[in-house]
């Protein structure tokens, strides 16, 4: 069927999606381990409280649970350290408290997605001691990447490149060589050229593959091929590098790496998904999403994105058309574990830079100069989350987004956790405030995170204001996000047919798609009112004005 010519997407995948291809619209859940839910008490999100709580995700109607990771880790970067690919930390469960949960979730049809985090290991695992107590030159060092420094004495590092959470990327050990970690130095990089990395990594997938997982979050999927010839290139040099040639992200062969990935996956009945983490210039990302690839991409362009309508548009447009060239689907984004959360986002009132926690406004809560007007953003989230919602391809969202929670600011120094606080002298606040335990009720002292009171506290501090954001609080409340959520995602799950979108003309300041079977999506980034199309009204991001979609709202409409 050809579309009209102001549409975008494919038409290839009509109804009835095979087995095979359910993530291609899905709308997936990512949880947080550490900050779900604690069944024991001790102040962690444990694996069984992630089953205690199936009920929650069933009404919610997600089609599938992404998990950060949940292995043994001393939890230098929120568990992206990792001691054991193929275990469970103790502190979360065990591997038949892993089975036990995604039995429970199968049972509802839930499907399941591990992360995956390839470029690194933690400073613990058995690889890296090994590297250490062989030392310089040997077999076990060559695993990972180390070097000997410059200037005199070789006191200086191999080069400037920097950690992703501040500071160098390069780390010297008593005996003089430095090793490489593009993140904290608990996290050493490994080396993709041995044979024996790319079968280690094969056999850890097949372990979850075998184990019923559904699919696989590739941590910084980008990262793993390097090319590390001397003389290292200097950061100035590599900013400008995009097309396959950069020294260590998004080199074109990384892609073998994910071939072989490929054919593993390919070997299961339905075959395993997975899904890029890769933070590369759009035109790169079809690479990762490829069918012969990973499968599917992150696009993290909304995240990016001000909230207006021309960029919303133009990011649309162009990752529907991105998704196309490489025979995958989208993937929308407004929050995760990274970045702070889009209530807050949008009501940020003096910003500038990128919406990442990581990097993103120096002195959020820190800067008196940084202030976030909480309705106007709770509007906009809403708003933006139900644009998201009808758009072709699959959704990821964030535990908690469902509740409206906005970051949390109050989070005294000592009780940090992220790298990124500490690698930067606590000028980047890092990503603490968007891994708070979810309140689940609205008692303290841990709303319903912990099984009772004489709980050990949640491992991060809940503020008094999730009282007003919890499950319980929000159950039933017709106006609460959590409603919002359930009856869109029933919705979207009634209306999803086909992959294209066309765009309705509108004035500016207006973005009105329609999808196939007459479903209208129309959201006002202006700041008049402007009519509700013609047809059924089926859920609005806000109270209507005089029957008008008002400043910063979405509505859904059955067309007439
Ligand atoms: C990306 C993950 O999302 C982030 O949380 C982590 O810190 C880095 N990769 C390093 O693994």
């Amino acid at each position: 069927m050809p579309l009209p010519p102001d549409s975008v997407g494919s038409t290839h995948f009509a109804e009835g999606a095979a087995a095979a291809d359910w993530w291609r619209d899905a709308v997936v859940y990512q949880v947080y381990p550490r900050s779900f839910a604690d069944s024991d008490g001790d102040g962690i999100g444990d694996l069984d409280g992630v089953r205690e709580h199936v009920d929650h995700l069933v009404a919610l109607g997600v089609d599938a649970v992404w998990l950060s990771p949940f292995y043994p880790s001393a939890l230098a970067d929120g568990g992206y350290d990792i001691d054991d690919h193929r275990d469970v930390a103790p502190e979360l469960g065990d591997l038949a408290a892993f089975d036990a949960m995604v039995a429970a979730l199968h049972a509802h049809q839930i499907k399941v997605i591990v992360d995956i985090v390839p470029n690194h290991t933690s400073d613990r695992h058995r690889w890296f001691q090994a590297a250490l107590a062989a030392g310089p030159g040997s077999d076990e060092r060559d695993r990972y990447v180390f070097r000997s420094g410059r200037g005199p004495g070789g006191d200086q590092p191999p080069s400037d490149w920097e950690s992703d959470f501040g500071g160098p990327a390069w780390t010297r050990l008593p005996d003089g060589w430095w090793y490489l970690h593009l993140f904290a130095p608990e996290q050493p990089d490994l080396n993709w050229d041995r044979r024996d990395v790319r079968d280690d990594f094969l056999a850890t997938l097949a372990f979850w593959a075998d184990r019923g997982v559904d699919g696989f979050r590739v941590d910084v999927a980008n990262l793993l091929v390097k090319d590390l010839t001397e003389p290292l290139p200097d950061l100035a040099a590599l900013a400008t590098v995009a097309d396959g040639n950069h020294a260590y992200s998004d080199r074109d062969a990384v892609q073998e790496v994910y071939a072989e990935w490929r054919t593993l996956f390919d070997r299961y009945d339905p075959p395993r998904m997975a899904v890029a983490e890769a933070w590369v210039p759009a035109h790169r990302r079809a690479r990762y999403a490829r069918p012969e690839s990973l499968g599917q991409a992150f696009n993290f362009d909304l995240l990016s994105a001000p909230w207006d309508a021309p960029t919303w548009r133009r990011v649309i447009t162009e990752n529907l058309d991105l998704s196309a060239e490489s025979g995958s689907t989208s993937t929308w984004v407004l929050s995760n574990h990274d970045v702070i959360r889009h209530p807050t986002r949008y009501g940020i009132t003096a910003a500038a830079g990128q919406p990442n926690a990581i990097g993103y406004i120096p002195g959020f809560g820190v800067d008196p100069d940084i202030t976030v007007d909480e309705a106007l953003g709770a509007r906009r989230a809403r708003a933006a989350t139900l644009l998201m919602l009808a758009l072709p391809g699959s959704a990821y969202l964030y535990q908690g987004e469902e509740l409206g929670l906005f970051e949390v600011a109050e989070i005294d120094a000592g009780q940090r956790q992220d790298p990124t606080f500490f690698r930067t002298g606590g000028t980047r606040l890092g990503r603490d405030g968007c891994r708070v335990p979810l309140p689940w009720t609205s008692e303290p002292s841990s709303y319903g995170f912990s099984p009772d009171p004489a709980s050990a506290p949640p491992h991060l501090p809940q503020p008094a204001w999730f009282a007003d954001l919890s499950v319980a609080r929000e159950n039933g409340d017709d106006a609460s996000s959590l409603t919002l959520y359930r009856r869109a995602l029933r919705l979207r799950r009634e209306l999803t047919s086909g992959e294209g979108l066309t765009w309705v003309p509108s004035e500016p300041g207006v973005l009105h798609v329609v999808r196939a079977g007459g479903w209208h999506c129309l959201t006002n980034f202006g700041p008049d009112p402007v009519p509700v199309p013609p047809g059924e009204l089926l859920l609005a991001s806000g109270p209507l004005v005089d029957g008008s979609v008002p400043t910063d709202t979405t509505v859904w409409v059955r067309g007439a």
